[in-house]
């Protein structure tokens, strides 16, 4: 019998509808936009504005435009995952707070928190269950409101991040096509380099956590942009050599997308013309577990069967991988 293996059978993606621009954000921090441009390659990114909304509530449209894309139901759907770090309270988890909304009944599932790695992680998770044969309907999320953890008057984190994402559904096939292997990796050492201060068992929320503004985003980028390169980089090269794959195999790279400059030295090492790699950053900025299904939704019209696609991402953790996959 042949190998049971994930096949993404559709996506869809959801962002909110307040477009902040570059220009706006000149407004508010001392910056502009030729900076942000030039050093991100991000002209615009989505906010979340109702205060009543939060993740679960994207989550929703993005499920909701999935089951109706694949004829689902929400009572067929087994198990649902949620990539995210900004979930709508610390717990419960926010998969389920979906499925409550959504009315999949029967489904199992929690949260992933691996950062900007969430969705690459949470995509593997759901695909082995699918391939060891547990589960027919698997539904993956990768999301965030970054905007919910963001310091508006810090100009080295406020300009990169918006709010969004996506949602895929796995199921099983034969044919040959779905996900064919991944590379996934961790080191817990990265976190002094990006991360949350307070809010966390090491550091409980208190007044003075509040006032010293530790519920934010902490970057020291420019490590953080050295480790993107080399782990993205050496995943897919590493996913290569244990497939016997070059670039010129792959009809497309999706990168994570968190600053244009780290996708171009990527796609630049392994040698991926740039017509090949999926770029979104300019219009929706870094979404963190949102990236790539927003960049597969993007491009869904333009994917055929049998197009061969390699997904990237590096984050918070630090977490990156790599994932190939033959779309279905
Ligand atoms: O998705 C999770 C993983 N995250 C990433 O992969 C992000 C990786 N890091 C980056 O993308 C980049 O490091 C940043 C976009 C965060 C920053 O770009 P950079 O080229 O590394 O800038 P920098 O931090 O080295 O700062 C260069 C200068 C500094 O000024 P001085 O010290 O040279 O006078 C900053 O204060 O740019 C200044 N700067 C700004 N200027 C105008 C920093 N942010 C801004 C800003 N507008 N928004």
């Amino acid at each position: 019998m042949s190998k049971i293996r994930a096949a993404i059978t559709g996506v869809h993606g959801y962002v909110p509808d307040y477009v902040l621009s570059n220009k706006e954000l000149e407004t508010m921090v001392d910056t502009n936009d030729e900076w942000i441009f030039s050093r991100t390659g991000i002209k615009e990114r989505r906010i979340l504005k109702d205060k009543t909304l939060a993740a679960s509530d994207m989550g929703v449209k993005m499920v909701e435009g999935l089951l109706e894309k694949t004829n689902t139901k929400p009572e067929e759907i087994e198990m649902l995952l949620c990539a995210t770090i900004t979930p709508d309270m610390v717990f419960p988890d926010t998969a389920n707070t979906i499925s409550d909304k959504i009315g999949a009944k029967n489904s199992f599932g929690y949260d992933i928190n691996a950062a900007c790695s969430g969705f690459l992680y949470a995509l593997n998770t759901g695909a082995k269950f699918i391939e060891t044969g547990t589960y027919k309907k698997v539904v993956i999320v990768g999301l965030d409101v970054m905007s919910s953890i963001i310091d508006y008057s810090d100009r080295a984190t406020c300009v990169i991040f918006g709010d969004g994402g996506g949602a895929v559904m796995l199921e099983p096939t034969t044919d040959g096509t779905g996900i064919q292997d991944s590379i996934l990796r961790s080191n817990g050492h990265g976190r002094h380099f990006l991360h949350m201060k307070a809010g966390g068992s090491l550091k409980p929320t208190t007044m003075d956590t509040v006032a010293a503004r530790e519920h934010y985003v902490y970057q020291e980028g420019r490590t953080v942009f050295k480790h993107a390169v080399s782990g993205m980089t050496s995943a897919v090269a590493d996913l290569f050599a244990q497939n016997q794959l070059e670039e010129k195999d792959i009809d497309w790279l999706v990168p994570h997308q968190a600053n244009k400059r780290i996708i171009d030295v990527v796609a630049g090492q392994l040698d991926f013309p740039m017509e090949k790699v999926m770029v979104n950053i300019h219009k929706y900025g870094n979404t963190t577990a949102g990236t790539l299904p927003l960049c597969l939704w993007d491009w869904e019209d333009k994917l055929k069967k049998g197009d061969k696609i390699v997904l990237t991402a590096f984050g918070g953790g630090f977490t990156w991988g790599a994932t190939y996959l033959i779309w279905s």
